[in-house]
């Protein structure tokens, strides 16, 4: 449980990556509990497409998942491999990871994947080709899961939104609501499988942050990052917290976020004739 210390602490100098790892949090052991009666057992590996710092993988391997995570950027590679190192320590257990983007899997993947998680990813891909790429490793009923995020845009998030691009200018949205692109996951995955096996479930959870940890937060953005403030990295940071401070005096930011689960099994057939449910 957080409290609201307000004192300021000091920020390294550190890239986005290690700000992305350290402080971006695992899924929670329920988000775990239903990936794993979704993906089943027994089964042999697990593919965590734009796995971050290891966010998914790292609990999944620790649930005893063999999983490989990829991911289009080398910085967060090589930070999934260190948190890995220090968070699971059988060696045999720790989940791999490669650079490697969601359109060409079979690139840097060799042999087939069991399931095939988009873990908060599937929106910033091109879709249809990321779908072609993960029917192409999945072994036959393996499931594909894309778990979306939306985060409840409270006024201390709309303000800190706000100074931070006064700052660094976003070259792309800091997010991308999933509900704004014209074709749903849902819609997609459903030209995968048959309807009836396309199946959403919703995990809705509310975690409290230190004025620091939201600080921390906005520092693992890479159009935030330390290396894009410079000399202005200070001045940001004490214009973040004093605008926070101002919504909230009390410095705990409650942050709403539902995660909703879609899953569909590739060549699952059993209903093709049986029309819509
Ligand atoms: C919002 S982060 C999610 C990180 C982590 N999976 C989590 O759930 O917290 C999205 C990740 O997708 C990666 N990504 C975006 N497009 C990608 C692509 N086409 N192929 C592979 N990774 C991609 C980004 O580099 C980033 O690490």
């Amino acid at each position: 449980m957080s409290h609201g210390n307000t004192q300021r602490r000091t920020y390294p100098r550190n890239g986005w990556e290690w700000y992305f790892a350290n402080y971006r949090p695992l899924y929670p052991e329920s988000v775990i509990d239903r990936l794993a009666r979704i993906v089943g057992r027994p089964c042999g590996r697990v593919v965590d497409i734009g796995c971050g710092t290891g966010q998914l993988s790292i609990p999944l391997a620790r649930r005893g998942f063999r999983v490989v995570g990829v991911d289009r950027w080398r910085g967060l590679i090589l930070e999934a491999e260190r948190l890995a190192g220090q968070m699971v320590t059988d060696v045999l257990e720790r989940p791999t990871f490669v650079v490697g983007v969601a359109e060409a899997l079979a690139d840097v993947l060799d042999g087939p994947a069991d399931a095939v998680i988009f873990s908060k990813s599937f929106h910033w891909t091109k879709r249809d080709a990321a779908l072609d790429a993960a029917k192409a490793i999945l072994s036959p009923s393996g499931p594909v899961i894309v778990i979306n995020s939306k985060m409840r845009q409270d006024e201390w998030m709309r303000v800190a939104m706000a100074v931070a691009r006064e700052f660094t200018p976003p070259s792309r949205p800091f997010t991308v609501d999933p509900d704004q692109i014209p074709e749903s996951a849902a819609s997609l995955l459903r030209k995968m499988g048959s309807r009836r096996v396309v199946e959403r479930c919703l995990c809705n959870m509310v975690a409290s942050l230190t004025i620091d940890e939201v600080v921390r937060y906005w520092l693992a953005m890479p159009d935030c990052s330390m290396d894009r403030l410079g000399v202005r990295a200070d001045t940001f940071i004490d214009r973040l917290r004093d605008t926070l401070l101002r919504v909230n005096k009390d410095g705990v930011f409650d942050v709403h976020e539902s995660l909703e689960i879609l899953s569909v099994r590739v060549g699952y057939e059993s209903d093709t004739k049986g029309g819509a449910p």
